[in-house]
């Protein structure tokens, strides 16, 4: 038998997948060692390979092959737009992605000007104004802290993740249209879909019965 790989979101999703594995009997005891530098965990007997990488690196170790599983966030799948196949939604890391700014922005929303708008994720900006909205805006990609861009002026806009509301909240900014609903999701490479097709229907399976 062959080994399959996961690349797992580095984080607090990894940490989450993990538990929800350890339900179905998947261990990985090696990886719990917060000190460890080690890259890579085995479990022999069940012949499975776990890797952590960053989030907007999972899809394109699944799409190469090089993880045959990946656990990411719809945001970055989205966002990476990589050719893989989402098999499951597993329910936790809720959050949504929404256009995001002072209220006083909102007029400049409705009314089409010409705006700027500020990301991390810049393709999923594209395509929300470009595609669902039609309406053209000048994009600035960002790398954190992307709450900033308004407040200083940067951009008159946001499009970014918000999960509890606070950081938005703690800065005077609210939310102003929502861009979708995103979630923890597991996705496949195409390959090993059909070549791995009973190992990964089991497992899916079983994950679909711990799913909250
Ligand atoms: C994310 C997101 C928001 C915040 C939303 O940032 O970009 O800033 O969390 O959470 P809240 O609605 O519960 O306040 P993250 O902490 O991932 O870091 P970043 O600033 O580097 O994007």
């Amino acid at each position: 038998m062959r080994y399959l790989t996961f690349a797992l979101a580095k984080g607090r999703l990894a940490k989450t997948t993990m538990k929800m594995f350890e339900e179905i009997g998947i261990k990985c005891e090696e990886m719990k060692d917060e000190k460890t530098r080690k890259l890579i965990f085995v479990n022999e007997e069940l012949k499975l390979k776990f890797f952590l990488a960053k989030a907007g690196d999972v899809p394109t170790y699944v799409e190469y092959g090089a993880a045959d599983i990946g656990v990411v966030g719809k945001d970055t799948i989205l966002e990476e737009g990589r050719k893989l196949y989402e098999v499951l939604d597993l329910n936790f890391g809720k959050c949504r992605m929404c256009v995001c700014g002072p209220e006083s922005a909102r007029a400049l929303l409705n009314n089409h000007g010409m705006i700027r708008v500020a990301s991390k994720y810049p393709n999923i900006a594209k395509d929300y104004f470009y595609n669902q909205k039609h309406q053209t805006v000048e994009i600035i990609k960002l790398n954190g802290s992307v709450e900033l861009a308004p407040i200083v002026g940067l951009s008159e806009v946001i499009v970014d993740i918000v999960e509890t509301g606070s950081t938005l909240k703690e800065n005077g900014l609210t939310v102003l249209e929502e861009v979708c609903p995103l979630s923890a999701r597991m996705v496949v490479n195409q390959v090993s879909m059909k070549m791995e097709d009973e190992r990964i229907r089991k497992l899916i399976n079983e994950l679909k019965g711990q799913i909250k």
